[in-house]
């Protein structure tokens, strides 16, 4: 998460993947993650993706787990990465229903609670 720690994470695996560019092309990325150089490979875990499926524990390898992230943005008025553990209320959200990455972002909890000023960054 700390900036330094991310950028030497994406030299690492791009050099391992490699050939990102071209691909990168036909399915954009939030410019975020373009400029870092992200491959199809960092998210989905295959060469030449042609379905949505990003396991799970993508995102975490460079970004934390759940509870790192809920700590990360705990500083706000409502964290959307700590949703109440109370039975009956939904949760917990993988990342990628409100990090769409191909699409713009939504933020999941805006359903019920459309009085939360909370916005997705990508
Ligand atoms: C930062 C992570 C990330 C990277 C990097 C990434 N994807 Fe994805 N991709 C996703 C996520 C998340 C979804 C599912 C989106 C959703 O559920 O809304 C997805 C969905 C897709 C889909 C199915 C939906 C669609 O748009 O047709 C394809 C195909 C796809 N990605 C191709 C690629 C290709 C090709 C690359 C490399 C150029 C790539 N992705 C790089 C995260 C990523
Ligand atoms: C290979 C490492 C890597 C992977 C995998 C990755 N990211 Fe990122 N992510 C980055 C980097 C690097 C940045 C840019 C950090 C910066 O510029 O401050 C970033 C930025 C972001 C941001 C924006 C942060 C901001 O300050 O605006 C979000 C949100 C994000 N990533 C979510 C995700 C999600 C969700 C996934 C999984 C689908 C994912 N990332 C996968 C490395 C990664
Ligand atoms: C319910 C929707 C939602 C889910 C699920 C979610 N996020 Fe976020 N995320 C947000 C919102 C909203 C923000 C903007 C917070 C703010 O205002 O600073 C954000 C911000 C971020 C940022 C930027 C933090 C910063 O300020 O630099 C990163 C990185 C990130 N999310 C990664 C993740 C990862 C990794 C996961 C899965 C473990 C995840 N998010 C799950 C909604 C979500
Ligand atoms: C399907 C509807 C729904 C979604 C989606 C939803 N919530 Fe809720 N939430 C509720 C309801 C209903 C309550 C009030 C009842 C309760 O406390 O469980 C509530 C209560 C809360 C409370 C007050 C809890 C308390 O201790 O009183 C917070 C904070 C909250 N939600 C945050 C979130 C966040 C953050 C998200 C997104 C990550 C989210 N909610 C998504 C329905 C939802």
């Amino acid at each position: 998460m700390r900036p330094g720690a991310l950028a030497a994470f994406v030299l690492i695996s791009a050099s391992l993947v490699g050939g990102s560019g071209l691909a990168a092309a036909t399915r954009p990325l939030p410019s975020k993650h373009a400029k870092s150089g992200l491959s199809c490979y960092d998210c989905h875990h295959q060469e030449n993706p042609t379905q949505a499926a990003v396991p799970e524990d993508s995102c975490m390898v460079c970004h934390g787990d759940p509870v790192a992230m809920a700590a990360y943005t705990r500083h706000l008025p409502v964290n959307p990465h700590d949703p109440p553990k109370k039975a009956g209320h939904p949760g917990p959200f993988s990342c990628t229903e409100c990090h769409h990455q191909h699409r713009a972002p939504e933020v999941k909890c805006l359903e019920c609670h459309a009085d939360f000023k909370l916005k997705a960054p990508l």
